[in-house]
């Protein structure tokens, strides 16, 4: 496993629209293992491919006192609710905003094994899966800011995603 450093807004890398995986081989494998021990070193919520400048349809998600999860070709299929949240993102240092996410959200993929997966989740889960998946479409929270006065300086330690 390997730390890759994180993209930082504006690459252009994290407005690409990611590919679908078609083969989930060894080097999807290695690639979650990265972003896993990446996302865990950079005291992430989330990290999607893109992130580390791999342009793939694959997110990683770590809440505490949860399991982490894995979930490649991740989907969103049902969202209920509408909830104002901040929200950071480790592509965008320094900063938090207040946006609008689902307050619960279905999400389906495949895992690791290349079985589909669906995810029942409500608010900060469903948050980060709405984010990570955004990043996946090249879309960054601060898209989804009513206005730039949304946009905060960051406490230092708090979480990002
Ligand atoms: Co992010």
């Amino acid at each position: 496993m390997a730390i890759i450093p994180i993209r930082i807004a504006p690459d252009p890398v994290l407005r690409q629209k990611s590919k679908r995986v078609r083969f989930i081989d060894s080097s999807i494998n290695k690639l979650i293992n990265d972003m896993l021990e990446t996302m865990r070193f950079a005291s992430g919520a989330g990290l999607a491919a893109p992130q580390i400048g791999i342009p793939l349809r694959v997110i990683v998600i770590g809440l505490p006192e949860q399991k982490d999860i894995c979930l490649i070709n991740p989907q969103i299929v049902r969202k209920r609710g509408e909830r104002l949240v901040t929200e950071g993102c480790l592509s965008i240092p320094g900063y938090r905003g207040e946006v609008k996410r689902s307050v619960s959200v279905t999400a389906k993929g495949q895992d690791r094994s290349g079985k589909e997966i669906r995810i029942k989740a409500e608010e900060l889960l469903a948050q980060v899966l709405e984010h990570e998946i955004d990043h996946l479409n090249g879309v960054l929270y601060v898209d989804k800011l009513e206005s730039m006065d949304k946009l905060h300086k960051l406490e230092p330690e708090e979480a990002q995603l």
